[in-house]
């Protein structure tokens, strides 16, 4: 195989890898993660109020990376005339949901191979927690807003890069890899969707908490099932490092930036 063929495959075969980590770790945790996401679960009610009086045109409306519906279930709540889509590649999460809420709409499906047809001239696209799962965050949010129909709404919240202080700045006083999730800058996302709609709303909610360690951090992603890490686990004695450098419990620390956005793709002319 060419040198330019061998590099391509081996990039393909690591984010096959990471996107099958993915799925089994939401998958393990999936019957307990409505119970830990407390944060999405009050991301997506914030999200699903702005969402309450817009003017929809006539198309589908999907949630994507639904896992469990709560941004879905959130947005139904606050306009009970719209059905969303549930777009998910976590079989597990998606039970979830059909086991409370029989009926609604699902599909299985890979995001990172853009948006399934039935999304296609979407009157809403709304979608919490998940664009930074995908291997191309940006690209896929340009595809997104491609894909809205003109007068069609992006509804988004996703964590930015400004997240993780605490975790970031022991893995630095440590001198040990960050192995959190790397998150999308929010001025870049920013601008890739002011190239194609226009912004009605672009907040980024900063939540602190004061600082309760290492460990209960730590626990708290992997009880919803976020751990999976593009890079190698840190060996134990790293870990125990990163633990040791973990800055002093009780200070408050910025542990998420949340960027939500909302943007109308312009009326055809
Ligand atoms: C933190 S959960 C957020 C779930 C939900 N939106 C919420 O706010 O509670 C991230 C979701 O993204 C989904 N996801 C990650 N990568 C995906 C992909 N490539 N295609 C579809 N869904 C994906 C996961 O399965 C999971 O349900």
């Amino acid at each position: 195989m060419a040198r330019a063929d061998a590099t391509t495959a081996s990039a393909a075969s690591a984010a096959d890898a990471f996107s099958r980590q993915v799925r089994r770790c939401f998958g393990r945790q999936a019957s307990h993660y409505e119970r830990a996401a407390r944060l999405q679960a009050a991301v997506a009610w914030r999200l699903a109020r702005h969402t309450r009086n817009l003017p929809l045109p006539p198309g589908p409306c999907g949630d994507l990376g639904a896992g469990s519906g709560l941004l879905a279930r959130a947005i139904e709540r606050q306009r009970p005339d719209t059905r969303l889509l549930r777009v998910d590649n976590c079989p597990e999460l998606l039970a979830q949901e059909a086991q409370d809420c029989l009926g609604a709409p699902q599909l299985l499906w890979d995001l990172d191979q853009g948006l399934p047809r039935q999304l296609r001239g979407a009157a809403l696209l709304a979608s919490g927690f998940a664009l930074q799962w995908l291997e191309q965050p940006e690209q896929q949010l340009a595809h997104w807003c491609g894909q809205l129909r003109p007068g069609g709404w992006l509804a988004l919240a996703v964590p930015t890069a400004a997240s993780f202080a605490p975790w970031r700045l022991a893995a630095e006083r440590a001198e040990v890899p960050f192995t959190g999730l790397p998150l999308p800058e929010a001025s870049r996302l920013e601008a890739i969707a002011s190239r194609q709609l226009e912004l009605r709303h672009c907040q980024r909610l900063r939540f602190s908490r004061s600082n309760e360690g290492a460990w209960p951090f730590l626990r708290q992603i992997k009880a919803i099932g976020a751990q999976a890490s593009r890079g190698p686990r840190l060996a134990p004695g790293e870990l125990r490092r990163l633990v040791a450098h973990w800055p002093r419990a009780g200070r408050r620390q910025l542990e998420w930036e949340v960027l939500l956005l909302l943007g109308q793709k312009p009326w055809a002319r």
